[in-house]
């Protein structure tokens, strides 16, 4: 039987291929022929690892022209990281763009991170180009007027015999911690309140334990399509060629889940949409955030430690051996397109309880 090019394929022929140039599709589905080489999945099956590509966007296939909105939901509410602690020093000022919002990411004086709206409530300037952080304020490089980004009121108008500050002198703040090393701000799409709180992962500052590792990449995937990953046994089999490990254990409590396997040494802990815990027993634990940059779009954080034990590069060997994984979601991810209903098969449901619960993190669903 005549076989069409494998994935492999072509992944080798579209390497060079630029993220923006979108090809027609025709000719690129592989041969459903069983290849006895490949434990009688399907051929071209499981998905190729391209561990380059996790980092190097331009390595990736994209051939979805879909034009509308490839998720109905919108960016969840939650605690997401904005940057690592180690790269704001006191008196710094970072242009983000995150919550499909521009913001700005300052460090005080008093070594405490705030994030506000990045354009100016006055006339608009960005803060994060030539605002300058004043004690605890940034100031605006417009015009001077500073505003404390905890509260985000505008504390001093710096010209003129103002004495009066326009009460609606408020630049939008967010909620922001420091914790894991790295630094966290709170979206809410109705400036909500946090309602469910940060774990402390005690291995960051254990003696015993790695100094933590940070891989990163962006994604254009919604976080909840990422973490419905998890709950999508035979993904497994077909994308990565391995069984999905057989849960003990799977607890749903609020905003928090967890999931027991091996006896207790695989527990993955979520908290919110985005924010995971994952401890393999002796051998990693690792913190994972997916940042919204917007509706469809994440950037992903993958923080490591392994125990000193396993010797240097412990934790670089697992982060490595991770990060080859998800280059076999990558492309699926990124082609694909949320399914509501979607046609699935009994054994399946988890996916839907899945969707049910992601359901508390949005404000609006269309
Ligand atoms: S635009 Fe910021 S102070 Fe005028
Ligand atoms: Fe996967």
């Amino acid at each position: 039987m005549e076989r069409g090019p494998t994935m492999t394929d072509i992944t080798e022929i579209n390497a060079e291929d630029e993220r923006s140039e979108r090809s027609l599709a025709l000719g690129e589905l592989t041969s459903t022929a069983i290849n006895d080489l490949n434990g009688g999945l399907p051929s071209g099956l499981p998905m190729p690892r391209n561990l380059a590509m996790v980092t190097d966007p331009t390595q990736r296939k994209l051939v979805t022209h879909f034009k509308g909105r490839r998720v109905p939901f919108p960016v969840p509410n939650g605690w997401f990281v904005v940057a690592e602690s180690k790269d704001l020093e006191p008196g710094g000022v970072r242009a983000l763009f995150y919550f499909d919002r521009d913001l700005v990411l300052y460090r005080g004086e008093d070594g405490v991170a705030r994030v506000m709206d990045a354009h100016c409530t006055h006339l608009g300037a960005h803060l994060a180009v030539g605002g300058r952080v004043d004690a605890n304020c940034l100031r605006c490089p417009f015009h001077g007027w500073a505003f404390d980004g905890s509260s985000g009121r505008c504390v001093d108008v710096p010209y003129g015999d103002t004495k009066h500050i326009p009460p609606k002198a408020h630049n939008r703040s967010y909620p922001t911690i420091e914790r894991n090393h790295m630094i966290w701000a709170w979206y809410h799409a109705h400036d909500g309140e946090p309602f469910y709180d940060v774990p402390e992962v005690d291995e960051f500052s254990d003696d015993e334990w790695s100094p933590i590792l940070c891989r990163d990449f962006v994604v254009n995937v919604a976080a909840q399509e990422m973490a419905e990953n998890n709950v999508d046994f035979a993904h497994f089999r077909y994308v990565h060629g391995t069984d999905a490990i057989p849960e003990n254990d799977f607890i749903v409590d609020g905003t928090y889940k967890r999931t027991t396997s091996l006896d207790g040494a695989f527990v993955r802990e979520g908290y919110g949409l985005g924010l995971g815990v994952l401890r393999v027993k002796g051998y990693v634990t690792f913190l994972s955030s997916t940042t919204p940059i917007d509706e469809s779009k994440v950037h992903v954080r993958w923080i490591f430690t392994a125990p000193k034990a396993n010797g240097d590069g412990a934790a670089e060997q697992a982060a490595d051996a991770f990060l080859s994984g998800v280059s076999q979601d990558i492309p699926i991810w990124e082609n694909k397109i949320y399914r509501d209903p979607p046609i699935i098969t009994k054994t399946e449901k988890l996916i839907l309880e899945h969707r049910r619960w992601s359901l508390q993190f949005y404000s609006d669903f269309d």
